[in-house]
């Protein structure tokens, strides 16, 4: 186990959009080395890299064909080690994403099951349909029916497919898929990664393909959240591979409330050594994802109060490559953009739990300027549309959800100057930039002394050199309609964090005094009144009129 995952800051490359380095328009790893010292500068330890393995790119290398190659457009395997050195040089670990839910339906094991090699076969989870009916009445993640027929129509053989046609799920039933997961782990580990963000792992294993019970997206699904044999799968795991080596596990784990969540990363269970929640990322959202509802304050505060008390150790996010911007979801942007950005920030840092950012979370990139579907590549989203089509909803609306639930709202290429292609790239970007990279970008913003990228580093820093914000427990203070004020406390170190999530001056809700050790407004504050997208942390020990920044 990497004994500093607690103390790490761990930065979300999405390569794709992270930088180009030959013109093509598509990220790569040359391009992500140019940029290590802008990670190290802003206090980055671990970068948690989106997958670079060789895949038909139908889900953005989530589809994986070889796990043990580089996908061309991204580079070579020389490249990768090198990006590994050279990060390793200035300190920064790598962990890569592990998808092992599923591969790409051009991975030799599934080629090879389709030539009829029952080996193969059984790497999947391929069932006979009843009747001329699927073998189930599962829901699928992406809008899409999770049955596809497995060769030739007229056996009425069927795979399953949580996600994508394209990734056909593997069958965990089959010990013969531990034993290559486990190699495949161990190639990575040997080469000197630090660890794994592992995909969609709660879901690995699945108990039983009957029926399941009706649910608006994901019928079936208590045939396969956090079973039993995934329990066991991740015990192994760390047993066999993972504890051998300085290494740690975030799970990326849906559908989970605190008791499983507890039981998938409770040191005592030896499993994962982390898990990503989803509950906060649906406080505006009614039912499943693609609808949104307005963005209440409040329930956000709840959400992560109640993660924060339930929950031993906790990883802090706003934002991913499967989510809208955090500035955009959470507050007025406009000319609220950057300090409402610094406002999140402050309230992301001051929680307690592992922090993770998401590639422009640091310049307070928003959500992409998309006009019609046809500019956005999401597999998902183009999904959603035909559902909804299905479901008879008629343009405009349609395009009304998409827009503002797109996984391409993140995916848009990182904005670095001001220059055609904002830095990003000389060619034509694979996806649409944002026209706002002219104001928005990090050439910018990192000179400026009240950028978001400053604040950034400064509530970084202060975290890291602070036993109390590291490590202190949590209690709420005040959840009000826009006000949120909590503290940390550890033994007689206290630190008290105010968050104002509204354009609107509001009072402070409770008597607090002391002195403001960070704060996203550079000039004192307003007599205790908060300012618009205020963020402020107090140490109430200090005297007020010591600022001390
Ligand atoms: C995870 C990934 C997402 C991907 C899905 C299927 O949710 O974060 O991007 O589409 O798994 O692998
Ligand atoms: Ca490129």
């Amino acid at each position: 186990m990497l004994s500093t995952y607690k103390d790490s800051t761990v930065y979300q490359i999405y390569p794709r959009s992270f930088c180009d380095s030959n013109g093509d328009g598509v990220g790569d790893i040359p391009g992500i080395i140019s940029k290590l010292d802008y990670l190290k500068e802003l206090g980055v330890d671990v970068i948690w890299l989106s997958p670079v393995y060789k895949s038909p790119n139908d889900d953005n290398g989530y589809d994986i064909s070889d796990y043990k190659d580089i996908q061309p457009e991204f580079g070579t395997m020389e490249d990768f080690d090198l990006l590994l050195a050279e990060a390793k040089s200035r300190g920064i670990s790598i962990i890569m994403d592990l998808v092992i839910n599923h591969t790409s339906d051009e991975h030799e094991w599934f080629r090879r099951a389709l030539a009829g090699e029952e080996k193969y076969k059984n790497y999947y989870v391929i069932k006979k349909g009843k009747n001329g009916r699927l073998p189930n009445n599962w829901g699928n993640f992406f809008a899409d029916c999770p049955w596809e027929p497995f060769g030739d129509p007229a056996n009425e053989e069927y795979y399953l497919h949580l996600f994508s046609k394209k990734q056909p799920d593997l069958n965990w039933d089959n010990p013969g898929i531990y034993d290559e997961i486990c190699d495949i782990m161990r190639f990575w580990l040997d080469k000197g990664v630090a660890g794994f963000r592992c995909d969609v792992i709660n879901i690995i294993h699945k108990r039983s393909y009957e029926n399941g019970k009706k649910h608006l997206a994901l019928t079936g699904k208590e045939h396969y959240l956090s079973t039993e044999g995934t329990h066991k799968i991740l015990a192994a795991l760390r047993r066999d591979v993972m504890d051998k080596y300085d290494a740690f596990t975030v799970g990326e784990t849906v559908l989970v409330d605190i008791p499983m969540a507890n039981d998938l990363c409770h040191p005592d269970r030896k499993e994962l050594d982390m898990v990503f929640s989803f509950e906060h990322m649906e406080c505006d959202q009614v039912g499943v994802k693609w609808f949104k509802t307005a963005f209440k304050p409040k329930k956000l505060m709840r959400i992560l109060t109640k993660w924060q008390k339930g929950l031993g150790w906790n990883t802090c996010y706003f934002e991913n490559h499967d989510q809208p911007r955090s500035v955009t979801r959470f507050t007025e942007g406009g000319e609220y953009r950057a300090i409402g950005a610094k406002m999140l920030l402050g309230l992301l840092f001051s929680l307690r739990g592992t922090t993770f950012v998401y590639q422009g979370q640091e310049i307070g990139m928003t959500n992409g300027a998309f006009d019609s579907l046809d500019e956005i590549v999401d597999i998902e989203s183009h999904n959603v549309d035909k559902m909804a089509r299905s479901l008879g909803i008629i343009n405009p609306f349609r395009w009304h959800l998409i827009r503002r639930t797109s996984r391409d709202n993140a995916r848009t290429p990182m904005q670095w100057d001001d220059s055609d292609g904002a830095g990003f790239t000389t060619g034509k970007p694979w996806l649409k930039i944002h026209p706002n990279y002219r104001e928005v970008n990090v050439a910018r913003d990192s000179v400026d002394a009240d950028g978001v990228s400053a604040f950034f580093k400064e509530i970084n820093a202060f975290k890291k050199q602070s036993p109390v914000l590291k490590d202190g427990e949590f209690s709420e203070l005040h959840m009000g309609r826009k006000v949120f004020v909590f503290e940390r406390v550890r033994g007689d170190e206290r630190l008290i964090a105010i968050c104002n999530f509204s354009k609107s001056p509001a009072a402070i809700p409770i008597p607090v005094s002391g002195r403001t050790v960070i704060s996203n407004y550079k000039d004192a504050s307003d007599n205790g009144r908060l300012r618009p997208y205020e963020f402020m942390l107090i140490d109430p020990k200090g005297d007020k009129n010591d600022k001390g920044r």
